[in-house]
C-alpha cells in the first residue's frame, strides 16, 4: 500500500525474460518503489528470482494480486493472457503497467481500458521507446525543417526467433504483429503527429509489412518478422532530406543512440550524426507510471487511456485489412 513515505509496491506477474532483463532493475532502480514481488506458475521459480534479484515472492499469480499491500502490477504475460490478468488486477484496485500489444483485438482493449476507467485506475502500455529522447530530438529536427516536409516513414523491426518461444506459439497472440508491428504503427504516428487515412496490412503469424496512408500524403511503410537477421530501425524521408536511426525500439543504456542526417544540397550532399544522451527507457516509462500513481494524476490517467485506445484502433484496422485483402479506409 501507498506508504507514508509515498512510495509505492509493484508486482510482476510472471518470471519473463524482459522482467529478468530490464524490468526488475528499473523497478528497483526508483525512488519511488518500495518493495517488489515476484510471482510465478511455478513457485520453486519465483522463489529462485527472487532470491536472485533481492525482491520478494508471491506463492502464485493470484496471491500476488490479491495482496492488499501491492498497489500495481507490471504485466510480462503472453498477449493472449493480458486481458483477463489485467482486468482481475482492476477488480482488486491494481493499477498496471502491461507489455505491449495490451490485446489482441480492439475489443479486448476497450473491455481493459473500460475496467480501469470504471475504477479510476492507472493503466499504462508498455511502450518504453516513447519515453528515450532520441524521438523527441528526431521531433525537434524535423521541426526546425532539417529533412523539409516529411513524407515517408518507413521501419524495419525483426529479429530470429528460436521454437519453444512463446512468439511460436499460436494460441498465445504474440504474433509478428502485435509484438512487432505495433512499434512501427506505435512510432509512425507518434512521428507524423496524425492518424492513418488508410491502412493496409499483409502479414501471418510470422511476418508481414505493412502501409499506412496520413494526411498530406504523408506514407509509413514497416516489415516485421521472426525468421529475420535482426533489424530495429527508422527512417523518415522528406523533401529536403531523410532521418535514420538504427536502435529504434529496443535500446538498451549501453547502446550508443546515434540520429543519422542526410540533407540534400545542390552543392553536395551533407551527412551528420547526432548522438543523443542515453538513457534506461524501461526506468523512465516505470518512473512515469509510478508518479502517475502517486499524485492521482487523473489527466495523465485519462491521456494514457487515451493513447491506448488510438492505438489499437489503427492495429484493429490493419488486422481486418489482412483479413479483407484489401486496403482499408478509415
Ligand atoms: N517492451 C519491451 O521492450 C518488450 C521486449 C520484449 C518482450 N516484450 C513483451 O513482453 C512479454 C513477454 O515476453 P518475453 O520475451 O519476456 O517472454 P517469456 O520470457 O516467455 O515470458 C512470458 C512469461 O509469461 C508467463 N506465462 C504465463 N502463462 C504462460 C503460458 N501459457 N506460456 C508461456 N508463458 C506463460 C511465464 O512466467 P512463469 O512461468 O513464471 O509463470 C513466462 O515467463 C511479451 O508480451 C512481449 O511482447 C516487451
Amino acid at each position: 500500500m501507498q506508504n507514508e513515505n509515498n512510495k509505492i509496491n509493484i508486482g510482476i506477474l510472471g518470471c519473463a525474460k524482459i522482467a529478468g532483463k530490464y524490468a526488475i532493475n528499473a523497478f528497483k532502480s526508483l525512488n519511488k518503489v518500495d518493495k517488489i514481488f515476484i510471482a510465478s506458475r511455478d513457485i520453486n521459480k519465483a522463489k529462485k528470482w527472487a532470491s536472485e534479484f533481492g525482491i520478494g515472492f508471491k506463492n502464485s499469480y493470484d496471491d500476488l494480486i490479491n495482496d492488499s499491500s501491492i498497489d500495481a502490477i507490471y504485466i510480462p504475460l503472453p498477449v493472449s493472457l493480458h486481458e483477463e490478468w489485467a482486468v482481475k488486477c482492476a477488480e482488486k484496485g491494481k493499477h498496471v503497467i502491461c507489455e505491449k500489444s495490451l490485446a489482441s483485438n480492439l475489443g479486448s482493449t476497450t473491455r481493459i481500458v473500460n475496467n480501469f476507467n470504471k475504477k479510476g485506475l492507472v493503466l499504462f502500455e508498455n511502450f518504453a521507446c516513447d519515453y528515450h529522447p532520441q524521438h523527441s530530438k528526431i521531433l525537434s529536427l524535423i521541426k526546425k525543417g532539417e529533412i523539409g516536409n516529411p513524407l515517408i516513414f518507413n521501419s524495419y523491426l525483426g529479429f530470429e526467433v528460436g521454437e519453444g518461444d512463446i512468439r511460436k506459439d499460436k494460441k498465445l497472440d504474440n504474433t509478428c504483429f502485435n509484438d512487432q508491428a505495433t512499434y512501427i504503427v506505435f512510432m509512425s504516428r507518434k512521428m507524423f503527429k496524425a492518424e492513418p487515412i488508410s491502412v493496409y496490412g499483409n502479414f501471418d503469424d510470422n511476418q508481414g509489412t505493412l502501409h499506412m496512408t496520413f494526411p498530406g500524403n504523408k506514407t509509413a511503410f514497416g516489415a516485421f518478422g521472426f525468421n529475420h537477421a535482426y533489424q530495429n530501425n527508422y527512417s523518415i524521408w522528406g523533401s529536403k532530406g531523410l532521418i535514420e536511426i538504427k536502435r529504434a525500439y529496443g535500446i538498451t543504456p549501453k547502446d550508443k543512440a546515434i540520429i543519422h542526417l542526410f540533407r540534400a544540397n545542390p552543392k553536395g550532399d551533407t551527412s551528420e550524426q547526432i548522438e543523443v544522451e542515453n538513457v534506461n527507457q524501461f526506468e523512465l516509462i516505470f518512473r512515469d507510471f509510478c508518479t502517475a500513481i502517486i499524485n492521482k494524476d487523473d489527466k495523465k490517467r485519462m491521456e494514457k487511456y487515451k493513447l491506448i485506445l488510438a492505438q489499437a484502433k489503427v492495429m484493429q484496422e490493419l488486422r481486418d485489412s489482412n483479413d479483407l485483402t484489401r486496403k482499408v479506409l478509415v
